[in-house]
């Protein structure tokens, strides 16, 4: 594993607990209850540069909805109402003064007894933000990424709570991510305990064959994904054109294998193309005309260049 220093610098203002501070400022104590079982839940959300210049984030209420439900899921009682919570990220987003960056909300049982059982614990809230370009790096968007399928499952509904973003649960992607970098590939698809194709890491994954495009039900151990949603829904406008249908179902690692195209959805890969599964050759090896189509829909979602969709975007007034 590369221990190469990676540089990360996060914007200078963070939400705490309902007050705008400096980044530097915030610390936690060391008895905070999910920094040692994981009980806490986050979000990962997108702010944009629209092409009139103004940022946006994209999304907003959906992923404040998704981690009330998180929370929710976890017994968590959240101290802040959901305006409260789209105010901070706007407010972290205005105050640092930044066009472009990925927002970090994060909702956790705090400081107080240590016991698994223990519910009397503070329940703290934070906004942090970074600027964040592709994930998969440049050269990934253009060409496309080599993914392995992960020797660890997905985890399953039956013993955790796959729909809801649970830090505890990310073990399981960073223990996937890690192997299949080891491995030399840029990403993992887990499958669940009946052998479909769920998910990547931290993606949801389309795969087209023969002019079907299929993605794994909400039933599957999957997140339900926003950037899932966002591309169903300008994939299904776009079928007729793109002469495509577009379907909700389960697949396995062999239908992946023969896939003309694949690509990955996610707030931080946003549509990243994949080249080759374990040595399969996806199409052509690089980005296919649906998935090419369907990355542009998406840019022009996201830069406020499609009308129909403005409601998805949450400008932030000058500063
Ligand atoms: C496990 C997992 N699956 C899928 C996704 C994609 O979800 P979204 O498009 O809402 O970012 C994410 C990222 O949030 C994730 O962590």
């Amino acid at each position: 594993m590369s221990k190469a220093p990676q540089s990360f610098q996060p914007l200078p203002k963070l939400w705490l607990d309902g007050q705008v501070i400096a980044t530097e400022q915030a610390t936690f104590h060391f008895f905070s209850h999910a920094l040692h079982y994981g009980v806490g839940v986050f979000e990962g959300v997108r702010c944009y540069t629209l092409d009139s210049g103004v940022p946006a984030i994209f999304r907003l209420k959906e992923h404040i909805r998704r981690l009330i439900d998180s929370a929710r899921m976890c017994l968590i009682e959240v101290p802040f109402t959901q305006q409260q919570l789209e105010d901070a990220c706007v407010a972290v987003v205005r105050e640092s003064r930044v066009d472009a960056c990925y927002l970090r909300p994060l909702i956790w049982i705090g400081e107080g007894p240590l016991g698994i059982g223990s519910t009397s614990n503070k329940i703290r809230a934070a906004v942090g933000s970074f600027p964040w370009g592709a994930y998969m790096g440049e050269e990934g968007l253009a060409k496309g990424i080599r993914c392995c399928i992960s020797s660890l499952s997905r985890i399953p509904q039956t013993s955790n709570l796959p729909k809801a973003k649970i830090c505890g649960q990310y073990v399981n992607s960073v223990l996937a991510k890690r192997a299949a970098q080891l491995a030399g590939y840029d990403e993992a698809l887990l499958l669940d305990h009946n052998g479909h194709v769920t998910e990547g890491t931290g993606e949801n994954i389309f795969m087209l064959r023969d002019g079907i495009l299929k993605t794994p039900p909400l039933s599957t151990s999957i997140l339900a994904g926003i950037t899932r949603a966002t591309l169903l829904e300008l994939a299904r406008e776009r079928a007729a054109k793109l002469g495509i249908t577009v379907v909700e179902t389960n697949f396995g690692r062999d239908e992946v294998y023969c896939a003309d195209e694949i690509f990955l959805t996610g707030t931080a890969a946003e549509v990243t193309p994949v080249r080759e599964v374990e040595g399969r050759t996806i199409g052509a090896g690089k980005p296919g005309p649906v998935t090419r189509e369907l990355m542009a829909a998406f840019q022009d979602v996201v830069r406020g260049r499609d009308a129909s969709k403005s409601h998805w975007l949450t400008p932030i007034a000058s500063r």
